[in-house]
């Protein structure tokens, strides 16, 4: 095996630029997020093809509620009709959908939508594509902490870890940014500790398949040490070689 054939099981990413995107074309902002919307499809599409299992997206920040109320409001309506547009040719290509993120504060209206596309894709497993929604890394440690403070179990690395709210997958293998800025915003806290991290200047609307080609080819350069030395990695790697 290649460096270069090794795919990432787990990519997350940060959505970044669709404002900036809008902007440049005077256009309101949602138009942007629309447009992002576009882009995450293209990006599941592209994931698949290449072979990684799980793809997880930052879709709504637990701080994104301080936005304007217009861009809020419309946040919730694009996720409300891209539900109803995307789910049946995302399920039909093997996706399993999965909402991560604290329900209260959703509308019963939204909260029901992510519910149904859950159940609607349960059996899918080509992959899993986790929308984190009204989402923060810290919140995900919190209410991990306090649902085993409330069941008088022990917190350990371990206990902790199955009480997060992305327990469901492994931890993700390559971490992009999009949109230039190079701050991991509350996305992922726990579950990044060994993730390799990839900043790409393209604004999330322009993310296209060359940008994610970039990203994934930068991973598969990358010596993966996970507190190891390099001469240990190498070892290991060289008795698989001779299994
Ligand atoms: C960050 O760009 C992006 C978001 C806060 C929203 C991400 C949402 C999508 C890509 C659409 C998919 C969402 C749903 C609802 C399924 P920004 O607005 O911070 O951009 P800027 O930094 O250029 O202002």
């Amino acid at each position: 095996m290649t460096a270069s054939s090794v795919v990432p099981h787990h990519v997350a990413i940060v959505m970044d630029g669709n404002g900036r995107w809008a902007n440049k074309r005077f256009l309101p902002r949602l138009a942007g997020h629309k447009q992002g919307v576009e882009s995450l499809r293209r990006c599941v599409r592209a994931c698949i093809q290449r072979g990684v299992k799980v793809l997880t997206v930052f879709a709504f920040s637990s701080e994104n509620w301080n936005r304007p109320a217009e861009e809020v409001s419309g946040l919730m309506s694009l996720l409300a009709s891209a539900l109803g547009r995307e789910v049946p040719s995302l399920s039909a290509e093997g996706v399993r959908l999965y909402f991560v993120g604290e329900r209260q504060g959703l509308s019963d209206k939204v909260a029901a939508g992510l519910a149904q596309a859950e159940q609607a894709t349960a059996h899918n497993e080509r992959l899993v594509l986790n929308v984190c929604f009204n989402y923060g890394g810290r919140w995900d440690i919190a209410q991990a902490a306090a649902r085993l403070a409330a069941r008088g179990e022990p917190i350990t690395e371990a206990s902790l870890h199955a009480a997060t709210a992305l327990a469901h997958v492994p931890d993700p293998d390559l971490f992009i940014r999009t949109g230039g800025e190079y701050r991991i915003s509350n996305f992922l806290l726990w579950q990044s500790a060994y993730a390799e991290f990839f900043f790409s200047p393209s604004l999330w609307p322009d993310f296209d398949e060359a940008a994610l080609d970039a990203a994934l080819q930068d991973y598969a350069s990358r010596e993966r040490r996970f507190g190891q030395t390099s001469a240990q990695v190498q070892q290991v790697a060289a008795s698989q070689v001779r299994a």
